[in-house]
């Protein structure tokens, strides 16, 4: 009878453990005076995710980030981060999550070890642990080599990479990386998400990422929500979103898109008709038969086709069908470029 009874606990608390939200929020809201940076945002993310915040610059996904990791207080609304309040319990949601900050915040003038050890020493983690601890991240993201060196005198990569193994330094059970691959060349990039997948799969932390690009959270996200204006416009998994928008993309630069726009709005092939950065962007069933049917369709009509592009569905296609707008108008703002500047210059912060 008594090992029927463990064996019950045994498996509630598996189930409950298999169940867990890592994170709750509910109607989560930022203002900065008047302005809604973050506008009553409701979300549940499971236990091992690797979730993803995927949203133009400005639509408040550092703000959200800062709200969870308790650096900044809501205006309204609650979450729940490891079953710990934000707001009431700010020391306990400090000890179960890391962040990687979206500008650097790495002591220049230390050793890749000795910024390591810094930050195990705040997390009151006796020494032995700690020297223990180094190595394991140290291999995680292949710095072992560097650990004596003066972190002025690491690569842009190197930096990140070292950051990433700072957040995981004490363990925590939800790691907050804010856009980690900003300003990276595309090799770096993509090993540096090798290291985001290995240690969410492998070892289990839960991720939420932030990100304006559309193929680091295609790549690395089992679920994503898409965020503009301080708020949830669509969220699933990279592929449902996709599915969608259904069948195939034209993308089509023509003249008098409007007049074009109007014409192919009444033509059975079209599902879906959007004009964005100057070019018409238009779902349809079967992109092969009706690339064919819409440039006689222009000829017709006396309008001069300049590009015709044929693809599959992406995110960029998903955030225009939600938003009527394409993320890359607005990726590269003044603040990202000066900050993408502030990287390739090696400045700290
Ligand atoms: N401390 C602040 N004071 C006033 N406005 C702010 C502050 N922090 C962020 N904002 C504004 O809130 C909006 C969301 O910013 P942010 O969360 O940084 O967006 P994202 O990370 O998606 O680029 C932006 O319009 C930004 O200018
Ligand atoms: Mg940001």
């Amino acid at each position: 009878m008594a090992f029927e009874l463990m064996l019950t606990c045994a498996i509630r608390n598996f189930l409950v453990l298999v169940c867990m939200n890592a994170i709750e929020i509910k109607q989560l809201t930022k203002k900065f005076g008047d302005f809604t940076a973050v506008d009553s945002i409701s979300l549940e993310i499971k236990q091992g995710e690797l979730f993803g915040l995927l949203g133009p610059n400005g639509a408040g996904k550092t703000t959200i980030i800062s709200m969870l990791s308790t650096i900044l207080k809501p205006t309204s609304g609650s979450a729940l981060v490891w079953k710990k309040d934000i707001v009431k319990a700010k020391d306990a949601v400090r000890h179960s999550i890391g962040i990687v900050f979206q500008d650097p915040s790495l002591d220049d003038e230390l050793t890749g070890f000795e910024n390591l050890d810094f930050h195990g020493r705040m997390y009151g983690m006796a020494e032995q642990l700690r020297k223990e601890r180094i190595a394991e991240v140290l291999k995680l993201v292949e710095l072992e080599e560097k650990a004596k060196a003066l972190v002025k005198t690491y690569s842009g990569g190197m930096k990140r990479r070292l950051e990433i193994a700072r957040g995981l330094m004490h363990k925590p059970k939800v790691l907050f990386l804010d856009e980690p691959t900003i300003g990276l060349d595309p090799q770096t990039r993509r090993k540096l998400w090798e290291y985001i997948k290995n240690f969410n799969k492998k070892d289990g932390v839960t991720v939420i990422l932030t990100t304006h690009y559309m193929d680091e959270a295609d790549f690395l996200c089992d679920r994503i929500a898409i965020i503009d204006n301080g708020k949830i416009m669509a969220l699933d998994t990279p592929e449902k979103l996709k599915q969608v928008i259904g069948g195939d993309v034209i993308t089509m630069g023509v003249s008098k898109q409007e007049e074009f726009k109007k014409i192919l709005e009444k033509n059975p092939c079209v599902k879906e008709i959007k004009v964005f950065d100057s070019m018409l962007n238009i779902a349809v069933e079967n992109g092969s038969t009706c690339v064919p049917k819409l440039i006689a369709l222009a000829q017709k009509n006396n309008i001069e086709v300049d590009s015709v592009m044929l693809k599959r569905p992406s995110l960029e296609d998903v955030f225009i069908h939600y938003t009527g707008r394409s993320i890359r108008e607005q990726e590269s703002d003044g603040k990202d470029k000066a900050r993408i500047m502030m990287k390739i210059h090696g400045s700290g912060r």
